[in-house]
């Protein structure tokens, strides 16, 4: 008898184990990341406590994956990328995420106007980027103007014969005029390394004026894009991509700029028109083009890869492993910031 009893509270207690344990991850928080990225972002998720489901697909999910994986669980929030088209679909197919961690500065890839129309916040990674991504600009634009890549392929197809004097001429940086387009975070950092580094007349354009770049960097202000193309001799975009921005460099807007400057682009792809850039590449409009970004990506419009006055990567201007820890731990924060009642830092809407 006393035997039996003992079973019995050993198995009340073994019932109330699980319950709790079914109660406490009833009440834990979800969260859903659309691919791995840099393992300390997600570790302080999980010293949260938090459930952290990580998609195991090695590549961008489709639509109907995603929604697939958010249908699976109650998420209270998202970790997400560019590659990732966050709208409607995606917002109903996550009632209870209130929160979409972007991992990444521009922020193109959301509905920005329905996510607020629902409540729901969004937060972005800045600053931490800004001197990768205005290096990485700065490597482009010399790379270009230097000719390195083309020089580095020339090389190891075994074509060096020796010296001489009209090998690869590219062009002078110093004390040329670098033309900004869009001077926020890093539109004026790389107007800091042209100016200080390689003593370079600045000019920019913005819709409204920055002090800081004109402080820091002696930068001109221009009242439209159209004067920056027309005096600089190199140009570089830094504007988050708008209706107001896509195709802001056009045919047009190409041939107001000198034979022989360079245009860089780490921002976003479609604010270039990039069939109008490959004919200008082609036809002598600009002398060359650096770009890490693409209308299409990953696709390149036709005849990209074949001009050898472009220098071309695969949207990694932010990529270095300090950086992109560092972006992981900032949506990590922000998520956990949300989660427990306060202010994320880098809200965007
Ligand atoms: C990268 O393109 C970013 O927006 O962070
Ligand atoms: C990016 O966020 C920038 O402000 O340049």
């Amino acid at each position: 008898m006393e035997f039996a009893w003992r079973l019995h509270d050993q198995y009340s207690f073994a019932l109330r184990y699980v319950l709790l344990i079914e109660y406490t991850k009833s009440v834990m928080k979800k969260i859903y990341i659309t691919r791995a990225i840099p393992q300390t972002g997600i570790d302080m998720l999980i010293n949260k406590g938090y459930e952290v489901d990580v998609s195991a697909k090695d590549g961008v999910l489709s639509k109907s994956e995603f929604v697939a994986a958010l249908l699976k669980k109650e998420y209270n929030a998202v970790l997400c990328l560019l590659t990732d088209t966050i709208d409607r679909e995606v917002f109903d197919a996550a009632p209870h995420a209130t929160i979409f961690a972007n991992y990444a500065v521009g922020f193109n890839n959301i509905d920005s106007i329905e996510a607020k129309k629902r409540g729901i916040t969004i937060t972005n990674t800045p600053d931490v980027l800004t001197d990768t991504v205005a290096e990485h600009t700065f490597a482009l634009l010399m790379a270009v103007a230097l000719r390195i890549p083309e020089a580095d392929r020339f090389t190891r197809r075994g074509e060096y014969e020796g010296w001489a004097p009209m090998l690869f001429l590219g062009t002078d940086i110093s004390r040329k005029t670098l033309g900004i387009l869009g001077a926020g975070r890093i539109g004026s950092r790389v107007a800091r390394i042209g100016a200080k580094g390689y003593d370079m007349r600045v000019i920019y354009y913005d819709i409204k004026r920055n002090d800081i770049i004109e402080k820091e960097s002696g930068a001109e202000f221009r009242e439209n894009a159209e004067d920056v193309l027309k005096e600089a001799d190199f140009v570089t975009v830094h504007v988050p991509l708008l209706d107001s921005t896509r195709h802001l460099i056009n045919t047009e807007r190409l041939a107001m700029m000198k034979p022989g400057a360079y245009l860089v682009n780490t921002s976003r792809g479609p604010v270039i028109d990039e069939v109008a850039l490959v004919h200008a590449l082609k036809t002598g409009v600009i002398k060359g083009a650096a770009l890490d970004v693409f209308e299409n990506e990953p696709k390149l419009a036709l005849g990209l890869s074949e001009c050898e006055n472009v220098v071309i990567t695969p949207h990694i201007a932010s990529a270095t492993e300090e950086t992109r820890g560092a972006m992981a731990e900032i949506a990590a924060t922000s998520i956990i910031d949300f989660l427990e009642g306060k202010k994320p830092k880098n809200i965007v809407t």
